[in-house]
C-alpha cells in the first residue's frame, strides 16, 4: 500500500476541483503574465504544484494526482525518496558549490559511477562533468571529434539530443532546429529501425539500416565522407518510445568496429534503471564508446555527465569543454545515492517483469481499442501509439493529446510523444506501489472507452461496466508490437505486501 509517511499519497487519484482549481488558475496566469510563451509543460499539465511523495503530486488546491510522467524520466526513483533527501540534507550542511576541486561527495560520486557503467567501461573510463543533457551530448561529440582528428555524426530520425545551439542539430524534430542561428556540425541523417513504421526494409531486423550505413561509408559516390561517431538513443525516447530490433545495436556495434567509428550512447532518457537494466544498451550487450549521462543522476537535480574510454585520447587540453557548474556538490551527493539504490536493490528486475506485465495490460486494452495501433516498451518505458486505423497507421496525434487530458482530468498524468504526438509514454517512477498502476491502468481504459463512446451510444457490450479484469490477456492481435520480455508469473501483486512500494525499497535505512 502507498505509505503516507514514507511514500506517495495513498488516496491518489484524488480530484477536489477540478484542474485547473481556482489557485492553479492564478498560479498559470502569473505564470503567462511573467514567463515566456514557450513555456510548454503548463500546456500539457494546466495545474500549479503544491508538493510531491514518491510516484504522486499534490497541486495547490488540493487535487492528488498518480504520476506517469517522473519528470520526463529524472525522478526514476520517485520524488523525495528519503535516503536521497537524507544524502542532500547530509550534504547542505557542508558545501554546495566547490568548482572541479575534489570533495569527498565528487570522490564518492565517481567511485560509485565507475563501479556502475556497461560492459568493457567498467573501471576503464574517464569522466567529464558537464550539466544538462544537450550540454553532455555536444561534449561526447566534441570529444569524438577530438579523438578520431576528423568530423561528422551519424544521427538518427526521431532522435532527441537537445536544443543547445550545437545539440539541436543532432535532434531530427523540424520544429526544434527551426530558426537555430548557431551553425550545425555535419551531420548525417539515418532512419532509425522502427518495428511499426519501418523505412528501410520491414521484416530485417537491422540489416536495412546497417546496409544504408555501409552504403554511406563504402560507396564513393554516397556524397559522405566517413563520419567519426554514430550518436544512438538504445531506445527513442522523445521520438516516441521506439524499441528497435534485437540485432540493432549489436550489428552498430560491429559497423563501427569494422570503419573505425566511435559509437556513442545517448543514455539520457533511458539510462539508471527506466528500462530494467542500469543501462538500456545492457539489454543487447553492447559497450558504446562514449556514454552521455544525466536525467535521473541528479534525482532531480540538474547534473549530467561523460563517460568515455580511458584510451580514446591520449589526453584532453586543460579546460576542455569547461564550465561553471559541473559537478555540483548537491547533486553529487544525490546522484551517490541513486546509483546505489538501483545497484543494491532489486529494483530493476522487478521493473523488467513489471514493466512486461504492463506492456501486456496496455495490449489487452488495445484489443478492445482500435485507435491503439501498438504497444511497446522495455521495463518503465512503455510506448502507446494511436493510429486513425490499423490499415494505414496513419498517425493520431489528437487522441494521444485527448488522452492525455482525459487522464490529467481523471488524476492521473501521462505525456505524449513521437514525431506526431501520437505515442502515450509510460515513465513512471520505478518503484511505484502496484495499486498505483491498477488504478492508473483502469483510468486510461476509462478515458479510452469515454473517448472512444459516441455521445449519445449506450454503453459497449464488450465491456463490462466498472474496472477491467485484473489478470492477464491472451496472446495480442496482429498488429501489435511483439510482447516484450517473459511471459508474466501471473497478476501484478496488490495489498500491503507489495513489496514495491516506497515504503519498504526506499525507506530510510534503520
Ligand atoms: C535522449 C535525450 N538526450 C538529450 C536530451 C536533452 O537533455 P536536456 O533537456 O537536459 O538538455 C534529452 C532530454 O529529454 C533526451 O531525452
Amino acid at each position: 500500500m502507498p505509505d503516507e509517511e514514507t511514500g506517495s499519497f495513498a488516496d491518489a487519484p484524488r480530484i477536489v476541483h477540478p484542474p485547473p482549481g481556482p489557485r492553479s488558475r492564478e498560479l498559470l496566469a502569473e505564470q503567462a503574465r511573467l514567463e515566456t510563451d514557450a513555456v510548454a509543460y503548463s500546456h500539457a499539465f494546466p495545474m500549479a504544484i503544491r508538493r510531491a511523495r514518491g510516484a504522486t503530486i499534490e497541486d495547490v488546491d488540493g487535487n492528488r494526482y498518480i504520476d506517469w510522467v517522473a519528470g520526463v524520466s529524472v525522478l526514476n526513483l520517485g520524488h523525495r525518496p528519503p535516503r536521497l533527501e537524507a544524502a542532500l540534507d547530509r550534504q547542505r550542511a557542508e558545501i554546495w558549490h566547490a568548482l572541479e576541486l575534489p570533495t569527498e561527495a565528487r570522490a564518492a560520486f565517481l567511485r560509485e559511477l565507475d563501479e556502475s557503467l556497461p560492459g568493457s567501461l567498467r573501471h576503464h573510463a574517464r569522466f567529464l562533468f558537464t550539466v544538462t543533457g544537450g550540454d553532455a551530448v555536444e561534449t561526447a561529440v566534441q570529444l569524438a571529434d577530438f579523438a578520431q582528428h576528423r568530423s561528422g555524426t551519424v544521427a538518427f530520425s526521431g532522435a532527441y539530443h537537445g536544443v543547445h545551439g550545437g545539440a539541436v542539430h543532432l535532434t531530427s524534430g523540424r520544429r526544434y532546429r527551426a530558426g537555430s542561428p548557431f551553425a550545425g556540425g555535419r551531420v548525417i541523417r539515418v532512419p532509425y529501425p522502427d518495428p511499426y513504421r519501418p523505412v528501410l526494409g520491414a521484416d530485417e531486423g537491422a540489416a536495412g539500416t546497417i546496409a544504408y550505413l555501409e552504403h554511406l561509408v563504402t560507396d564513393p559516390g554516397s556524397g559522405v565522407d566517413l563520419p567519426s561517431a554514430v550518436l544512438v538513443e538504445p531506445i527513442l525516447g522523445e521520438g516516441g518510445y521506439v524499441v528497435p530490433p534485437d540485432d540493432f545495436l549489436p550489428s552498430l556495434r560491429e559497423f563501427c568496429d569494422r570503419h573505425g567509428i566511435l559509437l556513442l550512447a545517448d543514455e539520457i532518457h533511458t539510462g539508471l534503471g527506466r528500462t530494467g537494466r542500469m543501462w538500456a544498451v545492457e539489454h543487447a550487450g553492447v559497450t558504446p564508446d562514449i556514454l552521455c549521462i544525466s536525467n535521473a543522476i541528479g534525482g532531480g537535480l540538474p547534473m549530467s555527465v561523460v563517460a568515455y574510454r580511458d584510451d580514446l585520447v591520449p589526453r584532453l587540453p586543460t579546460g576542455f569543454h569547461l564550465g561553471t557548474y559541473r559537478g555540483n556538490p548537491l547533486g553529487l551527493a544525490v546522484g551517490t545515492e541513486v546509483l546505489r539504490l538501483l545497484r543494491e536493490d532489486d529494483l530493476l528486475p522487478r521493473t523488467a517483469a513489471r514493466g512486461a506485465r504492463i506492456v501486456d495490460r496496455f495490449q489487452a486494452i488495445g484489443e478492445r481499442h482500435p485507435s491503439i495501433g501498438n504497444v511497446r516498451g522495455r521495463g518503465f518505458m512503455i510506448g502507446v501509439e494511436f493510429v486513425r486505423d490499423r490499415a494505414s497507421r496513419q498517425p493520431w496525434g489528437e487522441r494521444a493529446r485527448s488522452m492525455r487530458a482525459a487522464l490529467f482530468a481523471r488524476g492521473v498524468l501521462m505525456h505524449t510523444g513521437g514525431a506526431w504526438d501520437q505515442v502515450m509514454r509510460f515513465m513512471a517512477p520505478l518503484p511505484i506501489e502496484d495499486l498505483l498502476l491498477e488504478r492508473g491502468l483502469e483510468a486510461f481504459e476509462d478515458a479510452l472507452e469515454e473517448l472512444d463512446t459516441p455521445v449519445s451510444a449506450p454503453p459497449s457490450p464488450s465491456h463490462p461496466p466498472g474496472h477491467p479484469p485484473i489478470g492477464f490477456p491472451p496472446p495480442s492481435t496482429p498488429g501489435f508490437g511483439p510482447p516484450i520480455g517473459p511471459p508474466p508469473p501471473g497478476p501484478l501483486p496488490l495489498g500491503p505486501d507489495d513489496p514495491g512500494g516506497f515504503s519498504v525499497a526506499l525507506r530510510h535505512p534503520r
